[in-house]
Order: structure tokens, then C-alpha cells, then sequence
């Protein structure tokens, strides 16, 4: 028996005021379509922006329904958007804002496994990293320089 140790490292920005401006701009476009979020049952809002190669911003927010499983969370609905508007383009990177209705959100808010599962075929696919920043409403913001990072040992085609 051997032991396998993945490690995974993240930088940390204090706040959205240290983020390099581009990443700035993107996640205040995160913070910005995070209010279009449809959730009456969680009331708990997410926003995504995913900026391609191409320059083009796509946006999501999470999306529920009365049949729970039905509802789609921001992450996906920008990264499946992007695959049906731009399907040749990369994905560079996501900026993701999160907030709830009854406290302040100030820890980062990562992806759910199946958002992380999702983005990582893009990652597989495209053959270059998916960089992804994180954050609450307020506070820190996590960068994971790759989806691969967030998500070690992901299942991904090669193995079909
Ligand atoms: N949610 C997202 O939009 N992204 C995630 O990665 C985690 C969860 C949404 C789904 C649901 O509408 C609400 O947040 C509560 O789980």
C-alpha cells in the first residue's frame, strides 16, 4: 500500500477591491446578473460570469423550480449557455458571487460538485485551464487557477 496526497492550492484576495481589474470587472458583472436569480424556495442567490477567449461575457444565475431538481444552479446555466452561443470558444475563466436574502454572505462560495463536474468536461475539452474566482456577498474571494484544482480525480471521457 502507497499513499497518493493530491494538494490544492488557492490564492486568496482580501476583498473584490484586490482582484486585477479585468477580474474585477467580471466578477461585478457575477454581482450584477446574481440579481436576476429566480429563488423563491432557497432564497439563496448565485451569479456567474464566464469570460471567453473570444472576449465575450456569458452570464448566469441560478434558476429554481417547484420540483426542486428541475432548478439549475448559475454555473451551469452560463457554462451550458456558453457551449450553445460559442461552442468553439474557451471558457478563460468564471467569477461567481452568492448572497442569501436573511444574512450577509461573507465566506467564498464555491461550485457544487455537479457545477464543478460540468465545468471540468469544458476543461477536458478545450485542453486549457478554467480559472475560477469565488466569493459571498462581501469578503474574501478564492481563485483556483484551474477546474482540475477544485476537483482531483475528476471522471472525465478518457475513461469510457
Ligand atoms: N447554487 C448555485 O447556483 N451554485 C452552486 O454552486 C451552489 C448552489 C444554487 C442552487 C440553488 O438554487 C441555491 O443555490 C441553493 O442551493
Amino acid at each position: 500500500m502507497e499513499k497518493l496526497t493530491i494538494t490544492s492550492t488557492f490564492n486568496v484576495y482580501q476583498s473584490a477591491d484586490e482582484l486585477p481589474e479585468d477580474v474585477k470587472d467580471l466578477m461585478q458583472q457575477a454581482v450584477e446578473v446574481r440579481k436576476t436569480s429566480y429563488a423563491p424556495y432557497s432564497h439563496f442567490h448565485v451569479g456567474a460570469a464566464a469570460l471567453l477567449d473570444n472576449g465575450r461575457v456569458v452570464l448566469g444565475s441560478n434558476q429554481e423550480n417547484a420540483a426542486y431538481p428541475s432548478g439549475l444552479c448559475a454555473e451551469r446555466v452560463a457554462v451550458f449557455q456558453a457551449g450553445a452561443v460559442y461552442p468553439d470558444a474557451k471558457i478563460i475563466k468564471i467569477a461567481i458571487s452568492a448572497a442569501a436574502e436573511d444574512k450577509v454572505v461573507d465566506s467564498p462560495i464555491p461550485p457544487c460538485g455537479s457545477c464543478r463536474q460540468a465545468i471540468a468536461e469544458y476543461e477536458s475539452k478545450q485542453e486549457t485551464p478554467v480559472e475560477i474566482y469565488f466569493m459571498g456577498e462581501t469578503g474574501k474571494v478564492y481563485h483556483s487557477p484551474s477546474l482540475q484544482n477544485l476537483l482531483p480525480l475528476v471522471f472525465e471521457s478518457k475513461y469510457l
